[in-house]
């Protein structure tokens, strides 16, 4: 009698366990993105803006190293930035608040080697304004909805005593050559400091600065002494900004793409196996990635719209065509595009870039904008999870949620949609996105159009992760797709799929 009764508890348990499985979601797959990094993912482009000591002296890397005088916009105009950014569709701005010249543009308690103390920063005082350029900065974007992020340079040619600085002499600015980890006056003491006071700042609504990245700039001159204390750092922007993303050469939250030209690979994971603290990747395996790799690193890319960093009047933005190629092998790949926009010497985003940037955004919408899957569309998936089409069905990639997303059963690695649109469509291209927040899971995918009486495979694709944005060469016309999962790790799990092009019924 006992016996029978552990018999059925263990049955009774075994058959609620399968029942509940029914309506659960996939496990989530091997290393997930942090809270802080899904945000992130979701911005997909930003704006880089390098302003300071360079763009006056026409430099890249500050060697000159003028007293703060040099710096003088005769019209800064932050809100002039935000207000260009965001009516260009990006998402956030990330400051140089200090290059590795060492100027710092707010007013630091760390240097006199600062705006605050030029020419420029005593005129504005005695006018009752502001010259503290990061925080009026951060307002400005808050003012325009926009995110703010701040670049800090570890290596410091002002502190850098492998670097001659011959202007400076005898002037209040020429300060000791603060280096190395056992010296007194440890350099990372001063970084420090200076990140917790860019970290902690007040806005002048009593706010406190919002963060949404940190750029730890890797670059450093060949002969410098300076070494950098990277988990102190990190010690410091967990505390003061939990919800910043911090990159670096290779993490912690997000990793350089490899190169500097708006570009990736078609394969694209956001894992990696390394972190910041390892020997660095090479060009190839940072653009890559590592497949069910250990760390969620995804990869930004920094691009310019001129060709150098900071403002040079020589120099002439790329077209909204040429922004619009590095978009679709950036964002298109599952890559943040981080957008260098520098402002001129007069404290302004030149006009000509201002162009650029709402003809690419232009570009932009008249590709994305012309979506011909809508709620209601005629879905038909090979295989639903525990056939609950209500919650996993493949008309929740239509539903504009990140909450919900079509997927089968977890031995189901391989799968398909098909599309049935009732007539002829004008095909010319397709926005995929795997449901991250439960791993990236995907190896390859093809998508076929229905042309004549049979399918003809017209994108052979890889990795997919956030989002991938294929377009065709050539337009196809089509009244069925089918987009196909041939290989995953583990069961797909695809939150959007959108099909690009015109409803050729609909054009007269
Ligand atoms: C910079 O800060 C110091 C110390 O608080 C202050 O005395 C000085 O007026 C400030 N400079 C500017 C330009 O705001
Ligand atoms: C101070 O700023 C005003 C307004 O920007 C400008 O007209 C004036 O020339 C400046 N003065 C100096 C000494 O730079
Ligand atoms: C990364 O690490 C994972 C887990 O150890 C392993 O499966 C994968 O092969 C590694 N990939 C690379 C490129 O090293
Ligand atoms: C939906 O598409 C399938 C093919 O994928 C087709 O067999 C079916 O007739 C379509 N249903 C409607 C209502 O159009
Ligand atoms: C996709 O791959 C198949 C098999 O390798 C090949 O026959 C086909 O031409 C490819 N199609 C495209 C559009 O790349």
């Amino acid at each position: 009698m006992a016996r029978a009764g552990i018999y059925w508890a263990i049955t009774l348990l075994a058959a609620s366990v399968g029942a509940s499985n029914a309506q659960t979601s996939p496990e989530p797959y091997l290393h997930v993105p942090a809270a802080r990094q899904l945000k992130w993912h979701s911005l997909e482009y930003y704006a880089f803006v390098h302003f300071g000591h360079n763009t006056f002296t026409g430099e890249e890397w500050g060697r000159s190293q003028s007293p703060p005088d040099v710096f003088n916009p005769t019209s800064l105009d932050t809100d002039q930035w935000a207000q260009s950014f965001a009516n260009a569709g990006m998402k956030g701005m990330i400051l140089t608040a200090k290059h590795h010249d060492g100027m710092t543009l707010w007013n630091s308690s760390t240097t006199a080697y600062k705006i605050a103390n030029s020419a420029w920063a005593k005129n504005r005082t005695e006018q009752g304004l502001d010259s503290d350029v990061v925080r009026m900065a951060a307002e400005s974007a808050k003012k325009y909805g926009i995110r703010f992020g701040i670049y800090l340079s570890p290596w410091d040619i002002h502190r850098d005593p492998a670097m001659p600085k011959p202007s400076l002499a005898g002037t209040i600015f020429d300060e000791p050559q603060i280096f190395g980890d056992d010296s007194p006056g440890d350099y990372n003491e001063l970084y420090s400091q200076q990140l917790t006071e860019l970290l902690t700042m007040e806005l002048s609504d009593g706010s406190k600065i919002d963060v949404f990245e940190l750029w730890l700039d890797g670059a450093s001159g060949s002969d410098t002494v300076q070494t950098f204390d990277w988990a102190r750092y990190r010690d410091i922007i967990r505390e003061h900004q939990p919800e910043a993303v911090m990159w670096g050469h290779q993490g912690v939250d997000a990793r350089w793409v490899g190169n500097e030209d708006g570009y990736t690979l078609e394969t694209n994971w956001h894992t990696i196996n390394v972190t910041q603290d390892d020997a660095r990747l090479g060009e190839q395996e940072l653009m890559v990635g590592a497949r069910d790799g250990i760390y969620w690193t995804p990869a930004e890319s920094d691009a310019r719209i001129r060709d150098g960093w900071f403002w040079h009047e020589e120099e002439k933005p790329k077209t909204g065509d040429a922004l619009m190629t590095m978009y679709l092998e950036t964002v298109g790949r599952s890559v943040a595009l981080n957008l260098d926009v520098p402002p001129n010497t007069r404290g302004l985003i030149q006009n000509e870039d201002i162009t650029s940037l709402m003809e690419f955004k232009d570009l932009r919408e008249s590709l994305l904008g012309q979506e011909i899957l809508h709620p209601g569309a005629n879905l038909t998936a090979s295989s639903v999870r525990e056939g609950n089409s209500d919650k996993f069905g493949p008309q929740k990639m239509l539903d504009g949620r990140d909450d919900t997303y079509w997927t089968m059963n977890d031995e189901e690695t391989t799968g398909w949609v098909e599309i049935d649109f009732g007539h002829a469509c004008s095909v010319n291209g397709f926005v995929v996105q795997e449901h991250i927040a439960l791993g990236q899971r995907i190896g390859s995918y093809t998508l076929e159009a229905f042309v004549g009486d049979e399918y003809t495979t017209i994108v052979n694709g890889t990795s997919i992760g956030y989002k991938r944005i294929d377009t065709l060469s050539n337009t196809v016309s089509t009244s069925r797709i089918r987009f196909s999962i041939t290989q995953s790790n583990a069961v797909p799990v695809l939150q959007r799929f959108q099909v690009l092009g015109s409803n050729d019924e609909n054009v007269s």
